[in-house]
């Protein structure tokens, strides 16, 4: 029979990633707490139209990568590709609207048919924020404070850059797309066929096109800043004083679209050169419209997300701590390895890490109680039964003594 394999594009994660990614997810909602956020955490399936109407019938990850999927009651349902639409759909569904502002923090798994690659998964891990009902720019300043706190504080510092633009508000968006439009329309022969189709639909997008021959054309094209209206204009220079008064250093990048549609005013990835083509360790921006689009009342929101596995892979020499246990048990034989459990019980009861040791004999044990760098072996053998005793040794000072059994519940490591 075959063997049975995992999916292309998932992962296993063993003991000691899990407690990478623990910390990360721990020192994350740490951080936002710190900012007053509270944690939500909303389905890993909404129905279809959850996705489709918000995060744009042309984007990529509508287009060619959710898992959607008719389930036992005929309903299409989406894997969420990602959690901003789902909060914002909680949002609504839960009429949230009397307690604004609000501030989420999530954290959870995604899943987009993504082509796999280093970095890139089908089933990947997002943290994230999003702040709903702040109608000041200065919320945008203070989630990318709290990206850059979160970076740095999980050892990252001077590894990333931060990179930021404004696509203006829905009427410099339009303005641009009609001066877009009109001068890419005399090249659409020389256009790839995505870019095409995203001339009629989304042609912002295009923006963002990694063919060569696309971006020799866009090199020419009008500047989104030069369609921005006065009041988009003072938005992100808004946003930009308070990056200045926090001293947080960016990149204006004036191709910065993001692959998202429900995107207004400021957008921003922090991005690495560490982690080869799957530079975008945290990504997000505002979405004003969002809410609205999917039927509920006009809500500003802004906010972002970050990988985990991304995160990770560069900060795993920072955040490595694999505990060693406390204490080895070693039973001589059979009858000793049952006093080991009862001598286990009292010392995790007393919060000690600790490790019986089942397999081979005395020496095999006293191996392997080395190997795991334990801090004591405690030896339950014949004798020690006999006397009712367990001979504790510390494996790090060689020193060895002989206690009562029943004086285990006040023995200090
Ligand atoms: P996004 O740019 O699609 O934004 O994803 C955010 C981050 O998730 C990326 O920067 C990357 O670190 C990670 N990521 C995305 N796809 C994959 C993948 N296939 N494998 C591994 N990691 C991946 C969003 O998802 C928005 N919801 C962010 C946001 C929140 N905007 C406003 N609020």
């Amino acid at each position: 029979m075959a063997q049975l394999q995992r999916v292309r594009g998932t992962r296993d994660m063993l003991p000691e990633e899990c407690q990478i990614f623990r910390k990360i997810e721990e020192t994350a909602l740490h951080t936002a707490q710190l900012s007053g956020f509270g944690e939500i955490d909303t389905p890993i399936f909404e129905s279809t139209e959850v996705f489709h109407r918000t995060l744009g019938e042309t984007s990529d990850v509508i287009h060619k990568e959710t898992y959607t999927f008719t389930d036992r009651s005929g309903d299409s349902l989406t894997l969420r590709p990602e959690g901003t639409a789902g909060i914002a759909r909680s949002f609504i569904s839960e009429g949230m609207q009397q307690n604004l502002p609000l501030k989420f923090y999530y954290s959870g798994p995604m899943f987009r048919h993504e082509r796999p690659q280093k970095g890139r998964y089908r089933q990947f891990h997002q943290i994230g924020v999003e702040v709903l009902g702040i109608d000041s720019a200065f919320a945008d300043v203070e989630v990318i404070q709290l990206a850059q706190s979160l970076l740095e504080k999980i050892g990252l510092k001077d590894q990333f850059q931060l990179e930021i633009n404004t696509l203006g508000d829905s009427t410099s968006r339009e303005n641009y797309r009609q001066a877009l439009v009109s001068y890419l329309a005399q090249y659409k022969d020389q256009l790839s066929a995505d870019s095409q189709m995203r001339l009629e639909k989304n042609p912002l997008r295009i923006l963002d096109s990694k063919i060569e021959s696309d971006q020799k054309l866009l090199a020419g094209a009008p500047k989104l800043e030069d369609c921005l209206t006065p009041e988009a204009k003072k938005f992100f220079s808004e946003v930009i004083l308070g990056l200045n008064q926090l001293k947080i250093k960016y990149l204006l990048n004036p191709r910065l679209v993001r692959g998202l549609d429900y995107y207004s005013h400021t957008v921003f990835e922090f991005t690495t050169t560490a982690l080869g083509a799957q530079g975008t360790l945290l990504a997000g921006g505002r979405y004003d419209g969002l809410i609205s689009m999917m039927g509920g009342p006009q809500t500003s929101g802004v906010g972002w997300a970050a990988g985990i596995e991304r995160l990770a892979e560069l900060a795993l020499p920072h955040l490595q701590t694999t505990k060693n246990p406390s204490i080895a048990l070693i039973g001589a034989d059979e009858a000793g390895e049952l006093k080991s459990l009862e001598a286990a019980q009292i010392l995790r009861g007393k919060g000690y890490q600790t490790e019986i040791l089942f397999s081979g004999n005395l020496g095999k044990k006293m191996k392997r109680a080395n190997k795991i760098q334990a801090k004591w072996a405690m030896i339950i053998g014949e004798a020690e039964l006999a006397a009712n005793t367990i001979t504790c040794k510390n494996l790090q000072t060689g020193e060895q003594t002989t206690l009562p059994f029943s004086s285990l519940a006040s023995f200090e490591i």
